[in-house]
């Protein structure tokens, strides 16, 4: 592997980027987060209240990653059945010796594609939800693996009004991507309302956008494969073990107040800086890929800690390399 294909695989994912951009202005961190998800192949929940986009971004990576793509809508209501499919029960017949009773199941969508969107999930109730998330967790459903990279999850913010519940933590920690966002007027981002307002005053009313299919599942097997050959630096690890140290001796991050789990923190950190190195056209991670934790201790740690994060990843950064 060379520089050379991280460089190419960059630009694919740049491409995808550039679609996102021509339906939704600004949500940087959000966009940024899809495709590091998609890359690394988590699972990605972003949150925001309504009307920021965030169906809308979700189906446009959908439709331009051109992966075999199922969204649910979740209700109040949602069966498990509706997502993994439903049991089947067959007579056949057995030769001379008479009929034979055959189970076997339909897939359903969370079974055969290869993105899902799980729409408003935090209005899915609880049984559907912790079988579901075991699956996704697991990608196999009893011994069949599926075929899906990722699932990206969208959620109000969990207050009472919105008539939902929070995901608890261990449901939580199954997206290794985590997003919290708002919508442009209420982060004051005025240059971005001017352009919303030019996209919708140029352009014709549709209620559905048609983003270009710029990947394919070819280019995802691609990008994985060189993805875990990039390299992890010795000054990387023990920045991060440096931070991880501080998460617990310095902020007293415990169970009671936080989720720093094992399964994110030393191995899907791993995975994601991995994807932020060659989204950036290289094979080696650097320090400041550290950035991506970010995305990780959205939910995972109080919420004035994820907002130091890049302040605290500088801080450490500098301490470990001097
Ligand atoms: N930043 C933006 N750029 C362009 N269009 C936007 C933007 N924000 C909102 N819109 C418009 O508003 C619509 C609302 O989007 P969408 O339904 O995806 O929101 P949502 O966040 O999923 O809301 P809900 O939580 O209610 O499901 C979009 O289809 C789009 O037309
Ligand atoms: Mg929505």
């Amino acid at each position: 592997m060379n520089s050379e294909s991280a460089k190419t695989i960059a630009n694919q994912f740049v491409d995808l980027r550039k679609e996102m951009d021509k339906f939704v202005v600004g949500h940087e961190t959000v966009k940024t987060g899809l495709i590091l998800g998609m890359m690394s192949r988590e699972h990605i929940y972003i949150e925001g209240p309504p009307g920021m986009a965030k169906t809308m971004l979700a189906e446009i990576v959908a439709a331009a990653s051109n992966l075999k793509f199922y969204l649910y809508q979740f209700h109040r209501d949602t069966r498990l059945a509706e997502l993994v499919g439903d049991v089947v029960i067959q007579r056949e017949r057995d030769g001379d010796n008479g009929e034979l009773i055959v189970q076997s199941i339909r897939k359903g969508g969370v079974l055969t594609a290869e993105i899902c969107v799980l729409d408003d999930i935090s209005r899915a109730p609880g049984e559907a939800l912790n079988v579901l998330l075991r699956i996704l967790n697991e990608r196999q459903f009893q011994t069949d693996p599926i075929p899906l990279l990722t699932a990206i999850a969208t959620s109000n913010p969990t207050v009472d009004d919105y008539y939902n519940e929070p995901l608890d933590p261990a449901n939580l920690d199954r997206f290794t991507i985590q997003i919290r966002s708002s919508g442009l007027i209420q982060e004051n981002q005025w240059d971005q309302v001017q352009e919303v307002i030019n996209l919708y005053s140029d352009s014709e009313f549709s209620d559905e956008v048609k983003p270009q299919a710029m990947l394919s599942r070819k280019v995802f097997d691609n990008a994985y494969e060189v993805l875990h050959k990039v390299t992890v630096p010795d000054l990387v690890k023990r920045c991060l073990i440096d931070l991880l140290s501080r998460f617990v001796n310095q902020f007293k991050l415990d169970p009671s107040n936080s989720l720093i789990t094992d399964r994110s923190f030393l191995v899907k950190t791993i995975k994601v800086l991995k994807a932020q190195a060659l989204l950036s056209g290289r094979i080696e991670v650097v320090p400041d890929d550290l950035n991506i934790l970010s995305f990780m201790t959205t939910f995972r740690v109080p919420e004035e800690i994820n907002r130091s994060m890049p302040a605290l990843v500088a801080e450490t950064i500098q301490r470990v390399a001097s």
